[in-house]
């Protein structure tokens, strides 16, 4: 799969089967995530990986209760060691970092068949209690990961290129 078959196909999965994700699966799409760039090449990221039904469903519950985040056999929780480092042009480097990661594991998943979906609503200090994530680590993201129990091709929602592409000068 080349990568704009791959940007194409992706979209928000809430719906997983009940299947576990073969082992090398997951670490090939971890991996795509250790690849990722990120400034000064500092590597923020951290990944936890979490399996355990019991701690799924306390982290569902810590995401608003999104109870479909728990229902995915992993979650991956993206987290940043940080020294808030904040790049010249005035933003921190860790979020842009992780994120890239992530969308990189996003990508990844789809060449495996697997869904993904990006979660921004979930209580972070919950989710560090739950976990044992240590202080002055932050939770940037959760990622729900497993196989799509619908496959639905999507139209895309989104804003049209003359939109979003300015030529030259804003
Ligand atoms: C940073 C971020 C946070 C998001 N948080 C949530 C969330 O908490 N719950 C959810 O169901 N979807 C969440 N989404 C998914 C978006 O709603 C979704 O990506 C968007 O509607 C576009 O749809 P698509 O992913 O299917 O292309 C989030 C997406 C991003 C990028």
């Amino acid at each position: 799969m080349n990568v704009f078959d791959a940007i194409r196909k992706r979209s928000s999965v809430r719906n997983f089967l009940d299947k576990s994700i073969e082992e090398e699966k997951l670490s090939t799409v971890l991996e795509a995530g250790r690849f990722a760039p990120s400034a000064k090449n500092r590597q923020e990221w951290r990944f936890v990986v979490v399996k355990d039904p019991e701690v799924r469903r306390k982290i569902a519950e810590a995401a608003n209760g999104q109870s479909f985040v728990g229902e995915a056999p992993v979650v991956i929780v993206a987290c940043a060691v940080t020294d808030g480092y904040v790049m010249s042009c005035g933003q921190p480097s860790y979020p842009i970092d992780v994120a890239i990661a992530l969308d990189h594991i996003s990508l990844a998943a789809v060449e495996f068949g697997l869904g993904t979906c990006w979660i921004g609503a979930f209580y972070e200090e919950k989710v560090k209690e739950i976990l044992g994530i240590p202080n002055g680590v932050r939770v940037v993201d959760l990622m729900p990961i497993g196989y799509p129990a619908i496959q639905t091709v999507k139209e895309k929602n989104r804003l049209s290129y003359d939109e979003i592409v300015k030529n030259e000068q804003w």
